[in-house]
């Protein structure tokens, strides 16, 4: 665990982040894009105190008033028809369940459909089967995918074009098919897929994937009987400007898996779904010692509202309207270092390059991070050249513009703008 600037978190509150010496930090982290309604938001607190002093911590399978509550809170925002959903603890565990329903689903239809395909470079989580689906090729490289039958295809990344092209040109769809053909070429039979699975707005670009790249995989997956589950644990509850990353696609998958802002706080997470795929497993099959524990449960519940009360996902869109503006200013004037500024909601990212060439500057990128947290900005570093704009929705515009400036002072003592 480590890696980050040296900050020892004593208090987090709103968007400020403190230590036990008197500092404190504007936050662009929401811990790991965790904290989306803030950090111990007082109507979460107390929803978490409450839950605590009814004494009930922990129920297992049995059914808890908290647990319905935001099961049915969960449904009513599913944007497929007749949903269920189901409660876990971490995102990566939401993860593994939908990755075993898909599964389950294509044996059905034969026993060799069982083959999962995702994007190569997403994120889904850290266990076997969901580091499968994401990787960093250098964290994943001891996996033999294609031996359980784990198939990757190049992300519609267009700031790194996997197929060569200088610019997007409404190739999405051809994206998508080259990627299949790839796969064909390396023996893979399509046949054998069962799922799809991929981040609609993935966590190291912070852009939608092109709708047409989306809608053509889609179409696929209908044809071919295969389901697609859209990984929302980062890009959903409101970080897009949008509850669902998703929506800026315009497409609804067959399941969804929730996380890290569903709770804002304490270890929640989520898979809903249509309830034919959901109703698969026989009872027990799918449970969770901790999953839809009544405390998390409580909290999430106490997230959800606050977002919507507040208004926070209607200030994500604002606020980080204003931000992209503000830092689209940077990439004018530091236009051989900056390959891209992009981003929806408060969800914004900066790509760094090293001048004349199109790979990422990761140690620019890393070095600015630490600069910024030496100003009194909390950044993580990403090792992957890019810059991570991510603070708690609830931050006042002058603060998320603040940490904008900083990031171009510490940008501009090291480089000259060109
Ligand atoms: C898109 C995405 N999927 C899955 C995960 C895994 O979630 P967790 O760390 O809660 O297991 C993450 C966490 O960073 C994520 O960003």
């Amino acid at each position: 665990m480590s890696g980050m600037p040296p900050v020892l978190w004593h208090q987090a509150e709103g968007f400020l982040v403190r230590d036990p010496y008197g500092n404190q930090w504007i936050d662009l982290t929401s811990g790991i894009v965790l904290a989306n309604a803030g950090h111990a938001h007082p109507r979460i607190v107390a929803a978490i105190r409450e839950s605590i002093d009814q004494r009930l911590l922990a129920t297992y399978a049995f059914p808890s008033e908290s647990r319905l509550k935001l099961l049915e809170k969960l449904v009513s925002l599913a944007p497929m028809p007749d949903p269920k959903a189901i409660l876990f603890s971490s995102g990566t565990e939401a993860t593994e369940c939908a990755l075993m329903l898909m599964r389950r689903h294509g044996q059905q239809i034969h026993r060799d459909k069982v083959g999962i395909l995702s994007l190569a470079g997403n994120y889904h989580g850290r266990t076997l089967a969901a580091q499968l689906a994401g990787g960093k090729p250098t964290g994943t490289d001891w996996i033999e995918r294609d031996q359980v039958r784990h198939f990757q295809i190049p992300a519609p990344d267009c700031n790194y074009c996997p197929w060569g092209k200088p610019a997007y040109e409404n190739c999405g769809a051809d994206c998508f098919h080259s990627g299949l053909l790839s796969l064909s070429d390396r023996g893979v039979d399509h046949r054998q897929i069962a799922g799809l699975i991929l981040e609609p707005v993935p966590g190291w670009t912070t852009a939608p994937i092109p709708a047409d790249f989306a809608r053509a995989a889609v179409e696929w997956a209908r044809q071919h009987q295969v389901m697609v589950a859209f990984d929302e644990i980062q890009c959903g509850c409101g970080r897009t400007g949008k509850f669902f990353g998703g929506e800026h696609l315009g497409i609804s998958p067959d399941l969804l898996v929730l996380g890290k802002g569903l709770s804002s706080s304490l270890p929640v997470s989520a898979v809903i779904g249509r309830r034919e795929i959901l109703d698969q497993p026989q009872p027990g099959d799918m449970s969770s010692s901790h999953g839809g524990n009544p405390v998390c449960a409580a909290a999430a519940l106490a997230n959800l509202q606050v977002l919507e009360d507040e208004r926070l996902i209607e200030a994500s869109a604002s606020t980080g309207a204003a931000v992209l503006e503000r830092l689209r200013g940077l990439q004018r004037d530091f236009s051989q270092s900056i390959r891209a500024v992009q981003g929806v909601g408060l969800f914004i990212s900066v790509h760094l390059r090293r001048p004349g060439t199109d790979e990422p500057d990761v140690e620019l990128a890393d070095e600015v991070a630490q600069a910024a947290v030496r100003r009194g900005v909390l950044m993580f570093t990403t090792g992957r050249g890019y810059l991570k704009f991510t603070p708690p929705l609830c931050i006042d515009l002058d603060a998320a513009l603040e940490a904008a400036d900083v990031i171009r002072e510490c940008l501009t003592e090291r480089i000259h703008p060109q």
